[in-house]
């Protein structure tokens, strides 16, 4: 396994698969990379705390960072390199600034009113670090998990959108990784403390109870109670479409359930589909 940090070494690597990451790499992450190896390798792990995805008021600097740990991890699951750049190699100076520009949002980044009103510079910085990681790496696949949800909607809409840019990628999404308890894997959930982790379980039991009801409304109400008997304060708790992620009246199309909720000042989201 090699960790590269150059652009120029990425060569030896290009039309593989790609897991993109931040880092503080748990089961969730792993199990990625264990799907891109199943699609073909070479299997390229890109660790970076991307500065423009997270808005002055988030957790930007505490973001868990542990990049030798993360190395053997990443080896241990298939990795044939980490790509660990540096903050100027994604982000060249003034001069080549175009190189990173952030490409024109599809409207499931700026619509829906989930990430993208809760977090309004969110998508721009995803999409431009992205964008950005595809050119440098040229993968033929690229995984990103249904955790965030709206962040692999978004990007399978970017790619669809500049089919010219990345011609021969596909962007395969994977399954979220759960504790036996139900909470699925996050880096931030090491910020919970022991109440809080209980408390934490009321988004994966909402959206379980939600899959019964029989209506987007219904799904919606009882994703609420459920939710406030957990102590949680809610920001969003709603079923949508489920590639627009737009509001629906019914279940006529594949719609997906989808939570934002805090556990003191820690923000988690989930989702699972109707
Ligand atoms: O999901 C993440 O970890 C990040 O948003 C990503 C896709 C690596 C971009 O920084």
């Amino acid at each position: 396994m090699q960790v590269v940090r150059t652009i120029d070494e990425l060569a030896d690597f290009y039309g593989g698969s790609f897991v993109p990451t931040m880092g503080a790499l748990h089961e969730g992450h792993l199990s990625l990379i264990r799907q891109a190896k199943d699609l073909g390798s070479p299997v390229v792990v890109s660790i970076f705390v991307n500065p423009t995805q997270f808005s002055p008021d988030e957790d930007f600097s505490r973001y868990p960072r542990q990049l030798d740990e993360d190395i053997a991890l990443a080896e241990g699951a298939g990795a044939e390199a980490i790509f660990a750049p540096e903050v100027d190699t994604i982000y060249p100076p003034p001069t080549h600034q175009e190189q990173a520009s952030v490409p024109n949002l599809p409207s499931v980044a700026t619509e829906p009113g989930l990430e993208d009103a809760k977090r309004p510079t969110h998508f721009a910085g995803v999409c431009q670090v992205v964008a950005r990681l595809f050119d440098l790496v040229n993968p033929h696949q690229a995984i990103f998990g249904e955790k965030d949800y709206q962040q692999l909607s978004v990007i399978r809409a970017m790619v669809e959108q500049e089919d010219d840019r990345w011609p021969n990628l596909t962007i395969v999404p994977g399954p979220t990784v759960r504790e036996p308890d139900g909470l699925a894997m996050s880096s931030r959930n090491v910020y919970l403390d022991p109440q809080q982790r209980k408390d934490a379980l009321g988004l994966s039991s909402a959206l379980l109870n939600a899959q019964s009801a029989l209506s987007p409304g219904d799904a919606e109400a009882t994703m609420h109670s459920i939710l406030q008997d957990h102590h949680l304060e809610v920001e969003y708790a709603v079923v949508r479409d489920a590639k627009t992620l737009l509001p629906i009246e019914n279940y006529s199309q594949p719609a997906r359930a989808l939570i934002a909720a805090r556990v003191g000042t820690v923000r988690l989201i989930d989702n699972m589909p109707m």
